[in-house]
């Protein structure tokens, strides 16, 4: 826990201006999907978990699940135990009877000259296979292996997703803007002996050179001990290599070049048991090691599904986009997962959304008729700097509009909502974690109004609490902060931490549970990290997170990663990141670092520093600032003080800092930082 801990009860005055309701308009009760309040009372927990049975019923099962919930090996739950199922068939074959012709995924690449692809769930379902038996019989891959994906946004990396599916194989997709050094960390972790990239992709204009960055991955995943013995690569431009990385014989090969001998396979849907393993996710920590968050075939795709047609209300004849890239949960769970799963029309766009000018978002939403719209506060924000007057010159038309991955500010909310959805469209705030697998808190869109600033109250299912860090409830509408929890299970929670149950256990229930060896889900609250402030009408406003973890445009950075980087820097010491206050991105992350005795300060070093933080973690993670200051303020016991240092990047009161150990410095640190 850092020093930043907003969860012990600390007072939160709620102003008047974030109290507002906003109704939705006529025109959408109309046509939604859930407009009868008797939902909730249906998903209370008197009904749990025997509940759940309505989402999993949103599902074509090979054989019907004995029973709902398991809790015999608490807290690993297990849902609709017995159950078999394929995650490809019931994205892909079961709606070619009806929805065959349908556009599954619209693509849009990034160059607007490149003809927009309009891919039916037939072709999805011909290419779907082909890919599949690559992986099965090239490959040699069975049910229960993994394999690394570092795909950008093409509709290349839904396909290889749910070719995996379908064989029954983990997929691990990493983030493509992620760098070699950290995919190749992660195949170690996950121990693929595949890795499947592409050669290129488009970002703002720039063909980047994508194959170099699985080159280094490979090798790094070697010197941590994991053989990759095969690198398939699609090619952006399929039959043309795009990248300068030269081709490894007898390791790397072009899926374009496979698949001709595989033209028309059918490979049949693996029946997996809805416990099997449909992916893992890795995310950040509070350690310098990410998580491999692991989830279910079975509870995962009901949840996604259910909360696709019922939170997001897509309709098939709906034009969906979430904006989001696939390589993050919400590209799994909202572009791919939920919305293939209900027969929805999702889009798919490669590159930046203000690339090559601040109207291309409206451009595509009205070339496609998009009328569902998924984006972040970081984009929205992006928005309304670069072209506030924008959407108004476009003919476009959204009924639905979600924000999603930081808390954003009741201001932003009103611009999203007057000037992006014309004032007539619902916004669904919704709140959840890679771990969530889906939503936690949000209005249903046709039942309950909106409140901007706030992501609602827990979804249908869901049940959170706040506790003080005695472990008290926080009532709702006391004006208090808490660290936000969720009194039950639900279907979409992750299975466990890929290979580590005790980190699962320790960090989501280590603070909480009374009993460990309890196998009553009642005395197992999931915690997630966020502390949060409950309002007298059961909306939950979230604060931020309370541990190690930076939310750097609606991605989660741990500390720890960043300075660990820092610290591969000779010269280097120590090194503290803290999360600076930014007008776009929310939170940024500040780089203070000490140097080593004898070591001199200079332009070149911090650029030096700046540079090892985007090989080892990405470019996102490279820090706004390098500060290099004589020393960190610390305790006695020696403890780094991240909030003084917070306190003067954001220009705030450092507050009593004469308990330091070196209290001199902080006053040295701040004309530095300040000027
Ligand atoms: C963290 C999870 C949820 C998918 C994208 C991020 C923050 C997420 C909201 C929201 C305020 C939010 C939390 C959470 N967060 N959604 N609507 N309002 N904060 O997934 O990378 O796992 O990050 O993002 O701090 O714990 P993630």
């Amino acid at each position: 826990m850092s020093e930043k801990v907003n969860g012990g009860g600390a007072h939160y005055a709620v102003h008047w201006q974030e109290e507002q309701y906003v109704h939705p308009p006529a025109s959408f009760i109309g046509q939604a999907n859930m407009t009868d309040p008797a939902v909730f009372e249906r998903f209370s927990l008197d009904n749990f978990p025997e509940c759940f049975k309505e989402f999993a019923d949103l599902l074509d099962w090979d054989q019907y699940w004995h029973t709902t919930l398991d809790t015999s090996d608490a807290p690993c739950w297990k849902w609709f135990v017995g159950g078999k199922l394929n995650a490809s068939y019931n994205c892909v074959d079961r709606h070619l009877a009806k929805y065959k012709n349908k556009t599954a995924i619209h693509y849009v690449p990034e160059p607007e000259d490149e003809p927009i692809i309009h891919m039916t769930y037939q072709e999805l379902y011909r290419r779907v296979n082909e890919t599949a038996a690559v992986l099965r019989d090239f490959c040699g891959l069975k049910a229960g292996d993994r394999v690394t994906l570092q795909l950008p946004m093409t509709p290349e990396l839904p396909i290889t997703m749910l070719a995996c599916a379908r064989l029954g194989v983990i997929h691990s997709q990493v983030f493509a803007g992620f760098s070699g050094q950290a995919c190749g960390e992660r195949i170690w972790d996950s121990g693929s002996n595949i890795l499947i990239t592409m050669d290129a992709y488009y970002r703002n204009g720039k063909l980047l050179d994508h194959k170099a960055v699985g080159d280094i991955a490979v090798e790094v995943a070697k010197k941590e001990g994991q053989q990759v013995d095969k690198v398939l690569i699609w090619q952006r431009y399929p039959g043309k290599y795009s990248s300068n990385a030269p081709l490894i014989e007898g390791r790397d090969y072009f899926m374009n070049d496979l698949l001709k001998q595989y033209a028309r396979t059918i490979v049949e849907p693996v029946s997996m048991p809805a416990e099997g393993i449909l992916f893992l996710m890795y995310t950040s920590g509070s350690t310098g090691r990410p998580k491999g968050v692991q989830h279910s075939i079975g509870g995962y795709l009901s949840y996604v599904a259910w909360m696709s047609k019922v939170i997001q209300d897509i309709h098939p004849e709906d034009v969906y986009w979430c904006m989001a890239d696939i390589g993050w949960i919400t590209g799994h769970s909202f572009i791919v997962y939920g919305p293939l799963a209900i027969a929805a029309s999702t889009v798919i766009y490669e590159g930046l959304p203000t690339y090559p000018d601040a109207g291309r978002v409206w451009r595509i939403a009205e070339e496609l008729g998009v009328n569902i719209f998924h984006t972040s506060p970081t984009a929205i924000r992006g928005f309304r700097k670069s072209g506030p007057d924008e959407p108004a010159k476009y003919n476009y038309n959204f009924k639905h509009m979600t924000t999603v991955g930081e808390p954003i500010e009741p201001e932003v909310w009103k611009w999203y909502y007057n000037v992006v959805g014309k004032g007539k469209a619902v916004v669904v705030d919704t709140w959840w974690q890679t771990e969530t697998g889906g939503f936690l808190c949000s209005t249903v869109p046709g039942i309950s109004p909106m409140k901007p600033g706030s992501a609602g109250p827990g979804v249908p299912g869901i049940h959170p609490v706040i506790l003080d860090n005695e472990g008290n409830e926080i009532p709702a509408g006391a004006g208090k902060a808490g660290n936000i929890c969720i009194r039950n299970p639900w279907p979409g929670l992750m299975q466990t931490i890929w290979k580590d149950r005790d980190r699962y256990v320790s960090t989501y229930y280590g603070k909480y549970c009374k009993d460990p060896n309890s196998k009553d889900w009642r005395d197992w609250p999931y915690m997630a990290g966020d502390a949060a402030v409950v309002s007298a009408d059961g909306y939950v406003r979230i604060l931020g997170r309370v541990d190690d973890v930076i939310n750097v445009a609606g991605h989660r950075l741990g500390t720890k990663e960043i300075e660990s980087a820092a610290l591969t820097i000779e010269e280097v010491a120590e090194a503290a990141v803290i999360a600076a206050k930014d007008e776009i991105k929310g939170t940024v992350p500040d780089l203070y670092v000490s140097l080593k005795p004898g070591c001199q300060a200079s332009d070149e070093l911090a650029v030096k520093i700046s540079n090892a933080v985007s090989t080892v973690v990405g470019k996102i993670a490279r820090p706004r600032n390098v500060h290099i200051v004589p020393d960190m303020p610390k305790t006695r016991s020696g403890k780094i003080m991240r909030r003084v240092l917070a306190s003067i990047s954001n220009r705030g009161d450092v507050g009593d800092v004469t308990s330091l150990a070196n209290p001199d410095v902080v006053e040295k640190i701040r004309k530095q930082v300040q000027g």
